[in-house]
């Protein structure tokens, strides 16, 4: 098991788009485990492949208070989705900006699981947030391209400094 290096926004290569994964071999499998040790550590509920600089389709999310409620996506598609949740939204890779962002609160989902077994995935509330939010990181986009041109250019501007003060 080893941490992974999340990638930082703005970085260039949190926009490009994620590959299909065309089998669940073991190199997928250790990417996952690995994948989870960072989220834990971070810590957060929620790590797309993409954050990692490795551009496949797979995402691991757990929104328990205890941890131990690991669900890992591979591949994912939702197949429905319904209602409207305004929530807000963090990311490991755009450390101390927290946005409220406009959702569906329900999601259906189909993907396969760490064994290559395909499954569906109910979810509503915090857990379909989070899943909406790592699929995009898996089209190339990061939360913040959702808001106003005025508050991404605050954000970037906040970033800089950040950047700056651990120089
Ligand atoms: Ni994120």
């Amino acid at each position: 098991m080893a941490l992974l290096k999340i990638l930082r926004y703005p970085d260039e290569r949190l926009h490009r788009v994620a590959a299909k994964v065309p089998e669940v071999t073991d190199e997928i499998r250790t990417l996952v485990h690995n994948m989870a040790e960072t989220m834990y550590a971070a810590p957060g509920i929620g790590l797309a492949a993409t954050q990692v600089d490795v551009h496949q389709r797979v995402i691991v999310i757990d929104v328990s208070d205890s941890h131990d409620q690991l669900q890992v996506l591979i591949n994912p598609e939702i197949t429905s989705s319904s209602g409207v949740s305004d929530s807000e939204e963090g990311c490991l890779s755009v450390p101390e900006v927290f946005a409220k962002i406009r959702r569906a609160d329900y999601v259906l989902v189909k993907a396969l699981n760490i064994h290559g077994d395909q499954y569906v995935l109910e979810a509503n509330g915090l857990l379909a947030v989070c899943i909406q939010h790592e699929m995009d990181h898996l089209i190339g986009k990061v939360f913040v391209e959702y808001l106003s041109q005025l508050k991404q250019t605050r954000i970037l501007g906040k970033i800089k400094k950040q950047q700056r003060n651990i120089m």
